[in-house]
């Protein structure tokens, strides 16, 4: 290098004083992206759920600096190519607090609405150096054709009906917190818990990647929907499926709706927005069925009083809210368990 023609070399970033060392943070994590929960055993979620609560930590700093250096000089790009709210602005803001460099790509300000093809569309992401790639698309399995073809870490934030770990990691976690101030015991886990999902299951990437976190968690699911909304054969995924609500929410520790996506109506699988509403809306009578302490949860966004009865998303035993806050704090640790892991041998 000489004065004329300074280096080009990247700007060596320090390692930020509180970092802790890699393979204490990593517990073991050795995964470079993250596509969905059926990959993942016990143990590496366990890990997510583990490395989370210093991220709520840093959220409830009383400084007022809500951020540490972890992804200080990496780049995460978020390629939305289906509509989100609380998935990307989540991820936004997880990745702000870490400290990243930020880009957000939706479909309709993209190329994309020029045909420009997907791996196009990342490569040339990547000739701009991202670090993280956080993707929604409609065709399932896009996040796993991505993470075979590209070196950015790729994070699946829902691809069409097959999963959205992430949703399933933070729902994990909100149960898992209450599940150890009700029984006053911080290593309690999910073992036995019976969570009920109810709704559209065929059509649901939450419903998916909900049953492969908690069933291997230990607990035991139930769903429950009208019979042309349930996958024929899911039985085989180790739950227990009904079309009775009042036999879902017998013995419940956990009551999960799911949202109707009103325009199956149009495919005759609802017979009408009303049935459903009869059959199977978690509401005050319903919920008369489930214990006292049964956990009120919805993915969102939130059909009110079709699903899901306004009052009772609103009400005391609601975690919608806490389900988004700690949304943030698992995505932090997600990247930053993704960020740290080994590098492919060369
Ligand atoms: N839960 C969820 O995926 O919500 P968004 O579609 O708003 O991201």
């Amino acid at each position: 290098m000489n004065a004329e023609h300074p280096s080009i070399e990247p700007v060596a970033v320090a390692a930020p004083k509180d970092r802790a060392p890699a393979e204490k943070v990593r517990g073991g994590w050795t995964r470079r992206h993250l596509v969905g929960i059926e990959d993942l055993s016990r143990e590496e979620i366990e890990t997510v759920l583990d490395v989370a609560p210093q991220f709520i930590a840093v959220q409830q700093r009383g400084s007022g600096i809500k951020k540490v250096p972890l992804l200080q000089g990496r780049l995460v790009v978020n390629l939305f190519l289906e509509p989100s709210t609380r998935t990307r602005v989540s991820f936004e803001l997880a990745a702000k607090r870490l400290s990243a460099d930020t880009l957000t790509v939706t479909a309709s300000a993209s190329s994309v609405v020029k045909g420009e093809s997907l791996h196009d569309t990342l490569a040339n992401i990547e000739a701009m150096h991202s670090d993280i790639v956080v993707i929604r698309h409609a065709y399932s399995g896009s996040a796993q054709i991505l993470a075979e073809r590209h070196a950015s870490h790729i994070i699946n934030a829902g691809d069409g009906s097959h999963e959205h770990p992430t949703q399933a990691l933070l729902d994990a976690f909100t149960i898992r917190q209450h599940v150890r101030k009700y029984r006053e015991d911080p290593n309690a886990g999910l073992d036995g818990l019976r969570v009920a999902i109810i709704g559209d299951i065929t059509h649901s990437r939450v419903a998916r990647s909900n049953i492969w976190c908690l069933t291997k968690l230990g607990a035991k699911v139930v769903l429950c929907g009208p019979r042309t909304l349930m996958p024929a054969g899911i039985e085989r995924m180790g739950v227990e499926v009904t079309s009775s609500l009042q036999e879902a929410l017998r013995g419940a520790d956990v009551v999960y709706a799911l949202r109707i996506q009103v325009e199956r109506q149009a495919s005759c699988l609802l017979p009408s927005i009303r049935e459903y509403i009869r059959l199977y809306r978690v509401d005050s009578d319903s919920l008369r069925n489930a214990p006292e302490h049964a956990l009120i949860m919805h993915p969102g966004p939130i059909n009110r009083d079709i699903e899901l009865a306004a009052d009772i998303a609103d009400g005391a035993r609601s975690v919608i809210l806490e389900q988004v806050s700690n949304g943030v704090a698992v995505r932090m640790a997600i990247m930053h368990l993704l960020a740290n892991s080994p590098r492919p041998a060369a």
